[in-house]
């Protein structure tokens, strides 16, 4: 076993197989590299893959199997759409539409100057407040067409959103 990932996991080692030993660092590896550079970019797999001596397959395979962990740049904002039931019977796809139509990009997506990422989340538990969308750790609820146009300026603007959920 690599020293460097004997020394990361301590005694919890002395239980694990060689490749959980590797998977738990790796993992490890990952949440650090996705908070200092918002995605995991190639390089870095490649370095990590040669760091610790695990074949880039597997280094991929394991990020892969994480629904965490993003292989390219993100937005400063992650702006996430519930399209859970409520929140569709409430507009959602007004909602999302709109966004995707003012910054031109469609779901999954990252604008070109890496301001904001568009995504769709299921359910997230506010459906009293349907239809709902995140704005990073925000939450922001009832959303009307007069509260969405003060979104898109705001996210356009790169203000902080408010009227959110967690204010009310
Ligand atoms: S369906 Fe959107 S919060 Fe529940």
């Amino acid at each position: 076993m690599n020293p460097e990932i004997d020394e990361v996991i301590g005694h919890i080692g002395d239980v694990l197989t060689d490749a959980q030993k590797k998977r738990g660092v790796l993992i490890h590896a990952f949440q650090q590299i996705q908070k200092e550079q918002n995605y995991l970019p190639e390089e870095e797999l490649i370095r990590l893959s040669k760091k610790l001596d695990i074949p880039l397959s597997d280094v991929y395979s394991t990020a892969t199997f994480y629904k965490q962990f993003y292989f390219s740049p993100r937005g400063k904002k992650i702006v996430r759409v519930c399209t859970g039931t409520a929140c569709h019977v409430r507009g959602a796809d007004k909602v999302l539409d709109k966004i995707k139509e003012e910054f031109t990009i469609d779901e999954g997506e990252t604008t070109e100057d890496l301001s904001m990422t568009l995504e769709t989340v299921g359910c997230i538990g506010c459906c009293g407040l349907a239809p709902v969308a995140t704005i990073n750790e925000s939450i922001v609820g009832e959303i009307d067409m007069k509260k969405l146009d003060l979104i898109v300026d705001s996210l356009m603007k790169d203000e902080e959103i408010t009227g959110s959920a967690d204010e009310e």
